[in-house]
């Protein structure tokens, strides 16, 4: 059995883990940093760097406690390298390169993305690769072929914002608060989802990416208007993102079968081992229970199973950096010391 530390310090969140790879999640520490950011309505990069500095090795010391363990008893020490707010990354990656040096560990350096894309299947042991993973956070809208460890295909992405910025766009123009996805989920329930006409852009189209920018811009026009209230324009969005995520993914899961049948025709067993297993959320966004909803339907009109992590493993934490960790030393991948921080880390 292999113990893995993960450290996590992209954006606003700091947070150590430690997890086994045999899904055991030891040890997991998290501290936000919301009354820091609130005050400016958004997260500010020097000033989230700055927190993480503070806030990191309290929580991998916390987290060593809470296990009884030191750092000696860790395989492997695991670390975001990017994509995130550089100075918050070079924060996590240079601690955990001091801690691997220090500990003769092996380092891993985990991109954000793979940390989220592979999260699902340290609460769900059962899912297997491959499968479509719709991963949706502040930063990211893409859909994503999860064929292994280090092998995803991107079948789509945004051309604009992520869904996650829009919804923290819409909350802010609401006046509703930061962060503004959990926000605008609470005013959503009490408003009608029907009430505000909003666009669903790209929805219907062959062009299989997202776009939120026109959305938003029409939230703006909403609230201009002054004839509905924020509860309204809330679920009005909310409904239009969900249409969105569903038609993109729907759209998705059909252009892998049409694939797939394609490679039947060539080569019976290539075809077997494609076929998608499952439909996946994972991502901030995640933890929003009509997109969760939504896409359980969809998944079930599709004849798919629907795996979504447990809400807390959804938003940034430090288990899923752990885990893919876990997933990539049992791959035999380790990384160098002098492996860079990335702002900008595609999959
Ligand atoms: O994955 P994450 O924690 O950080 C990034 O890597 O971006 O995602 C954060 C995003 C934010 O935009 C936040 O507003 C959104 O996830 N979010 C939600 C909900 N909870 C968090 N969006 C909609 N509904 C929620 N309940
Ligand atoms: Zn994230």
């Amino acid at each position: 059995m292999a113990l893995i530390l993960g450290i996590e310090s992209s954006c606003d969140e700091t947070a150590a883990a430690l997890v086994t790879d045999t899904r055991e999640i030891v040890a997991h520490r998290l501290a936000g940093q919301e009354a820091e950011h609130t005050p400016y309505g958004g997260v500010v990069p020097e000033i989230a760097a700055r927190a993480h500095v503070e806030a990191l090795m309290p929580l991998v010391e916390g987290a060593l406690a809470d296990a009884g363990k030191s750092l000696d008893d860790a395989d492997a020490i695991a670390a975001t390298a990017g994509p995130g707010l550089i100075g918050g990354v070079m924060v996590g990656l240079v601690t955990a390169k001091a801690l691997a040096l220090a500990a003769h560990k092996p380092l891993i350096a985990v991109n954000h993305l793979e940390g989220h894309a592979l999260s699902p299947r340290l609460a769900s042991p059962d899912l297997k690769f491959p499968y479509l993973l719709l991963l949706v956070s502040g930063g990211h809208c893409q859909l994503l072929l999860v064929e292994g460890v280090g092998r995803y295909r991107r079948l789509a992405t945004t051309i604009d914002d992520a869904a996650g910025e829009a919804f923290d766009k819409t909350a802010k123009l609401l006046g509703l608060g930061f962060p503004g996805g959990p926000a605008v989920e609470r005013a959503a329930r009490s408003g009608d989802p029907k009430a505000v006409p909003l666009p669903r852009p790209l929805v219907g189209t062959a062009d299989p990416h997202f776009s939120f920018a026109g959305l938003k811009s029409a939230v703006g026009r909403a609230r201009d208007a002054g004839r509905w209230s924020s509860e309204d324009i809330s679920a009005s969005f909310q409904q239009a993102v969900v249409d969105c995520l569903v038609d993109r993914t729907r759209r998705a899961i059909e252009a892998v079968r049409v694939e797939r049948s394609r490679d039947t025709l060539l080569d019976c067993a290539r075809s077997e081992r494609g076929a998608i297993r499952a439909l996946v959320v994972a991502g901030g966004v995640a933890a929003n229970g009509a997109i969760r909803t939504s896409l359980q339907q969809l998944a079930a009109e599709q004849g798919l199973p629907f795996v979504a992590p447990p809400l807390w493993l959804c938003t940034d934490n430090a288990a899923m950096i752990a885990w893919a960790g876990a997933e990539r030393f049992a791959a035999g991948l380790t990384d160098p010391l002098d492996t860079p921080a990335r702002a900008r880390w595609p999959l």
